[in-house]
This record gives C-alpha cells, structure tokens and sequence, in this order.
C-alpha cells in the first residue's frame, strides 16, 4: 500500500470514529511482500559485455587481503560487500574471474553458490529484502593478469618485488568479486597483510601498520565513492615520503628505489605542485589525499588509480604524464564514465591536461599548435577513421579518443571562448562529482553555459569519422 493511500484511511477512520485523538496509524505499514527475483546479470555495455550487475547498489567494499608475492596462491582474501537491494532478490551475480571460492554468507548465513564464466551466483538461505545487506566471500588464488590483444597487459601483474595492480577498464573482478562497472562506485577499505619488508600501499589513506611475527599487516581507507577499476594495492619495496602540498592537501608517494633510485623527491615535488595548480583550475581537489606510486611493473601504460597514480618509471620521469594522471582525479575518477564509449570525457580531457602543462611549464606547444601539428596529418587513420565518441573496445586507448579527443576540447574553447571553456570545465566537474556522465550531457552542459548552438561542432568532432573541414 502507498503511503498515500495509508494516510487517507486512517482519515477516513478518524472520520467515522469522530475521535481523531484516538486513532493510530498501523504500527508497521503492511507493504504487500514483493516478489523477490534474480538480479540482472550485465548492464549492457557494449565495451564490457555482461559486466556489472543489477538488483542491488554497492555501498562499500571491505577487502581483506593476504598478499604473498611469490607464493601460490599468492592470494587469500575475504571481501565484504555491503549493499543495498534495489528489488527483493532471490538471488544476485557478482562479477568474479578465476579464482576459488570456499564460502558465501549473506547477513552472515551461509549461502548457496555458483561459478558461470566471470560471475558468482549468490542464492542466500532466504531472499533478500529491498534495503541493505551484507554478502562476504572468501576467496583464494593467484590472479591471472589479462592479456588482451587489443589493450595489452594490465590486472594483477606480479613485479621484480611483488604486485601491482592496473585493472583500466574490467579486470578488478579478477582480484576481488564485485559489481565491476563504473555505474556503481563505493567506499573502500582495504587490510593487507604482506611478508615482513614489503610495503602495502592502496587507495585513501593510511590508517594503521601492524607488525605480527614474519607479517605487516597495512590498513587503508578510501572514504570517497570509488569505481572499481580504480581500485589497488601494490606491494613491494618502496620508499615512502608523505606531507601535505603547500595547498594543504595530504599526500603520499610510494617509490620503488631498484628502478628510481633519485626520483622520490622531485616525483612528490610534481605530484604536490600538479595537484595544487588543477585544484586552482578545475575546482577544488575532490578526494581525501593525492600521490602516486612508482613501480617496475611491465606494462605500457600509467593509470590514474584514486588518490594514487601508478606509473612506471620511464612515465614517472615525465611531469605531463603526472599532469595526465591528476587531471584525471577530476575527469575520469570523480566523473566517471557512464559507458567505457564515453571515455572521451576521461582520456581527451586529460590529454588536454597535458597540453595546458605543457604551454605553463613552457616544455610543450600551446594547446593551439598542438591542435595544428595534428590537424595537418591528414592521413592519419587512428585519428579521422575513429570517431572519439564510437571507438569500441579496439580502439579504447587509441589516439582519437586521447588526441583527437582533446582536439575536440581546443575546437570548443576557439568557439566559445576562455572564459566559458572554463566555466564549462569547473561546472563539469562540480556537477558530476563522485557520479557518472554521458557524452550527451557534456554537449548541453557546452551549450548551456555558453548559450551557443554546438551541435555541429560536437557532431563532426566527436560522432562522424572522417577529418572535420568546417564547425
Ligand atoms: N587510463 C590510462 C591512461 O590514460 C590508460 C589505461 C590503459 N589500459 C590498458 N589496459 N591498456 O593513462
Ligand atoms: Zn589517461
């Protein structure tokens, strides 16, 4: 029954009673039992086929890791996930590759499941009412990295020293079961416990290190809400240095010494200074603490991981790629994706991050003749065969989502001007923050703000391939 209609008997009855006083509402409004069904398996990105979950909206991941770098397995874990049932559920997935599952409660009980192919199939002892709930799984193995032809090596990668961890765009379900797709963000604690020597560094901050016999156990909290792909832990041996920025925001970096024996110091010097100069410039700095990790993991990329970047060491050394990475604080970890084909809006923002790092530092072009440069190859297939906005999976980390993508954001600040352009950034920024958004939002918020119709510019930049003549 609804509230509503609730409301109006009780009237009706105080009516017919003529004693208004007397009368109660029902102590517990008698809610007819909904039906509890499954929750859907997939959300239907097409770039993520069958990722995610519905019937339920994670709140917080608790994850308890024993990470022993050089054994198998190499991981022992508990994750507990509290959420909260968007329907009554008669059973739900979690996103799980590999990996060997040897309990499930849910509220503690102890509940039936199964493995499908990159899922956990959860059926508790009794459904799930709508509302919070609480699903732990232990868990054990050695993640399998992925390798993919087309986005190359990334996931648990294991280091000269330990793990690493880069899971862009779906592989956080190959350490930790989950709803593992941006739609669903959730706070994160993380207790990892690790042989005595090596350091645990994850998302957040540092809230406890324990010592116990040939074990440290390190715990961190990440209190912002978090997409799952941007969460980490890397173990090995660092050097660590942590402050606050002369802005005032907490910072802490973790340098691995065998491959960047110099670099601690001006690697926390950048971060802080990078950190400081986009809070100026795109709002205020949206997390608890900023920093990165540098680490030997061989992979090709550096990833803008919350709170903390990874980078190798060849990337660290270079301040527009750490200009990159804490751009994408903003654009990216605090707005994130809606579907991974919106990655436009993460990878071209922060490629014009780097351009606008460039043009300050006075070690790059201004963003102009960086339009220019590319504007003039006008061959190249990665940039005009691809539209930024339609790149499917192959084409996820290409050129034309990071170039031709920042292109498209110099094209809009000639048309509109600086001081919308701006605008236009900060207003993004402020209005997503901590949620999702689609390419269709950014063009009305473009339009909104600089009261301009956009339309063809967006659509001959962003949608059709080909190189754009006119906009
Ligand atoms: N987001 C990262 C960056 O721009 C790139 C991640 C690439 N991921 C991958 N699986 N290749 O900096
Ligand atoms: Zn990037």
């Amino acid at each position: 029954m609804s509230a509503r209609r609730i409301a109006a008997s009780v009237l009706l009855l105080a009516t017919l009673t003529g004693c208004s006083e007397s009368v109660r509402a029902p102590a517990a409004a008698p809610r007819p039992a909904e039906r509890p069904v499954a929750g859907a398996a997939g959300l239907g990105d097409p770039v993520v086929p069958g990722d995610g979950n519905g019937g339920y909206d994670v709140q917080h991941y608790d994850l308890d890791l024993r990470v022993t770098p050089r054994g198998r397995p190499s991981l022992a874990a508990t994750a507990t996930i509290t959420a909260d049932a968007t329907q009554a559920l008669s059973r739900f997935d979690l996103d799980l590759t590999g990996l060997t599952v040897s309990k499930v409660t849910v509220d503690g009980a102890p509940a039936a499941y199964s493995r499908v192919p990159d899922k956990l199939v959860v059926t508790p002892a009794r459904p799930i009412a709508r509302g919070r709930f609480t699903v732990a799984v232990v868990y054990s193995g050695t993640p399998a990295a992925v390798d993919d032809r087309q986005l190359g090596r990334y996931g648990w990668i294991r280091t000269g020293d330990g793990t690493f961890v880069g899971a862009e765009p779906d592989a956080a379900h190959t350490w930790f079961p989950g709803n593992d797709h941006p739609q669903d963000k959730a706070t994160f604690g993380f207790r990892v416990t690790v042989p005595k020597g090596l350091t645990a560094v994850a998302n957040g901050q540092l809230t406890g290190t324990a010592a116990s016999g040939r074990t440290t156990t390190y715990t961190w909290r990440a209190r912002d809400p978090m997409a799952t792909y941007l969460a980490m832990v890397d173990v090995g041996r660092f050097k660590v240095r942590s402050g606050r920025t002369p802005g005032g925001i907490p910072i802490y970096v973790a340098v691995d010494p065998a491959v960047d024996p110099a670099g601690l110091n001006s690697f926390y010097d950048t971060t802080a200074k990078v950190t400081d100069a986009w809070a100026k410039l795109f709002g205020p700095y949206p997390f608890e603490s900023t920093g990165g990790v540098v680490d030997d993991a061989p992979v090709q990329f550096a990833l803008e991981t919350q709170t903390k970047p990874e980078y190798v060491a060849s990337m660290a050394a270079v301040p527009t790629v750490i200009a990159h990475e804490l751009s994408h604080q903003w654009f990216g970890d605090s707005v994130s994706v809606h579907q991974w084909g919106d990655i436009w809006l993460n990878e071209g923002f922060a490629t014009y991050a780097e351009w606008l790092w460039g043009e300050r530092e006075g070690s790059g072009d201004t963003p102009q003749r960086e339009f220019d440069g590319r504007y003039a190859q006008q061959h190249s297939a990665d940039l005009w065969n691809i539209a930024p906005a339609a790149p499917g999976r192959s084409a996820l980390f290409g050129r034309s989502v990071y170039e031709r993508g920042a292109m498209t954001l110099q094209a809009l600040r000639r048309k509109v001007g600086d001081q919308h352009f701006f605008a236009i950034l900060r207003a993004w920024v402020a209005e997503h923050r901590y949620g999702d958004a689609t390419t269709p939002q950014f063009v009305a918020l473009a339009q909104r703000i600089s009261g301009m119709d956009l339309r063809h510019l967006f659509q001959v930049w962003l949608y059709d391939r080909g190189r754009p003549v006119n906009w």
